[in-house]
């Protein structure tokens, strides 16, 4: 790819049609201190597939180097050097060599910002180092997997004044950003209760190898675990919707998992009796259902469901004391607004009527690449 100098509208369109973007820290670059002029130079660490869509992204944008990439698979590494060099960019310094290599991409003086789209358990650790380091981590989904490592963020980020961010892109979809405004303006009343989930069967290709069924880096928390293995996608919008830690926050989470069979159905369907997977035992359920309470009084419904197959769904839901939104339906009820008191009416012309800001700008079509790009958007300043 070429490297243009992109107008907004032009490089959201292209995000758009790639299915590519990034996130970091909304404010961050404006506030980078000793910055003296506006170009902002990143690390990616990780740059398998969605580090390199994030990769893309960033080079679509004028004012962002790639001076550094870090991946323990050398042709990983190499491929992600070969983007750059094909958008036009000088060739980034690439780091390899074993798990601890990025260590040395974020001690460089010249990094301002770093991406780590790694495996789950080097999220944390990776950030930690990055901000001691003075740089502004934006981590990939999910950044910790216990208590202990999310405080261990939360310590560390106050501690050096360095703020970090999770890249959890559907928080920034048109619809959900819509629904956030809506709130905002009374239009649902008190907010009670929600539904959300991440229903995605990605057994077929993210978590073992869709050819051979060979398991990926993540199968093993199949084996190990029975959790909700993968709520931000789902639950990211909604703790907007729910003051979530803005005047609010969850004190109670009652989980619940079904029994653990979809992954041997679908290694016995797909492979045969025969194959390794099919006679394996997972510790993770089929679909887990926790319901979550806050503080001031609101439930929560999250659904985990990535392992039967089935289209892709997300299932939002949000019903306050004057109105509901109904993402399934495409549809709300508002009880000063619907001609019918009891009926649905198209959410689309809301959609409209309380666009958030950050969309008036772009044109682009709803989906996985317009958000991102409304992210890395957002990140510019
Ligand atoms: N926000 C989204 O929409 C979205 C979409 C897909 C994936 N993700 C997240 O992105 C992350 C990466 O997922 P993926 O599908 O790209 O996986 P992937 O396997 O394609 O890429 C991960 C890369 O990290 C590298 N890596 C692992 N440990 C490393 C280390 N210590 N140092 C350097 N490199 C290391 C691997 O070699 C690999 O190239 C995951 O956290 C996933 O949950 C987010």
């Amino acid at each position: 790819m070429e490297n243009k100098k992109l107008s907004r509208r032009t490089f959201v369109n292209l995000i758009s049609a790639s299915g590519i973007g990034a996130a970091l820290p909304i404010s961050a670059f404006s506030i980078i201190p000793g910055k003296t002029n506006n170009k902002i130079n990143i690390g990616v660490i990780g740059t398998g597939n969605r580090g390199t869509s994030l990769l893309r992204g960033l080079l679509a944008i004028e004012n962002v180097e790639v001076p550094a990439l870090c991946d323990i698979d050398k042709n990983k590494l190499d491929n992600a050097i070969k983007i750059c060099k094909d958008a036009g960019r000088k060739e980034p310094e690439g780091y390899t060599g074993d798990e601890y290599s990025f260590k040395k991409l974020m001690e460089r003086d010249d990094i301002d910002a770093v991406i780590i789209a790694t495996y789950w358990e080097w999220h944390t650790p990776m950030a930690l180092y990055a901000m001691k380091q003075g740089k502004y981590p934006g981590i990939e989904v999910p950044a910790a997997l216990s208590l202990e490592e999310c405080w261990a963020l939360v310590n560390t980020s106050e501690e050096t004044g360095i703020p970090c961010m999770m890249l959890e892109n559907w928080s920034f979809r048109k619809d959900n950003l819509a629904v956030l405004n809506m709130i905002r303006k009374g239009l649902l009343g008190n907010i009670v209760h929600s539904h959300c989930a991440h229903s995605h069967d990605c057994i077929d290709h993210w978590f073992f190898d869709p050819k051979d069924g060979h398991q990926r880096w993540p199968a093993k928390y199949l084996i190990n675990y029975n959790r909700d293995q993968y709520p931000t996608h789902s639950l990211g919008p909604i703790l907007s919707w729910m003051d979530i830690n803005c005047g609010d926050h969850i004190e109670q989470i009652y989980s619940c998992a079904t029994a653990s069979t979809g992954i041997n159905s679908y290694f016995k369907r797909r492979f045969g009796d025969d194959h390794p997977n099919t006679k394996l035992k997972y510790k993770q359920g089929d679909i887990v259902t926790s319901t979550l309470k806050t503080k001031n009084g609101k439930t929560i419904i999250l659904n985990y469901d990535m392992q039967l197959p089935r289209p892709y769904d997300n299932r939002w839901m949000v019903q306050g004391t004057l109105g509901i939104y109904n993402e399934q339906r495409d549809a709300v009820n508002i009880a000063s607004r619907s001609p019918e008191y009891h009926e649905w009416e198209p959410f689309r012309p809301y959609e409209e009527e309380f666009m958030h800001k950050w969309w008036k700008d772009h044109n682009t079509e709803d989906g996985h690449g317009g958000v991102d790009g409304l992210e890395l958007e957002l990140s510019q300043g």
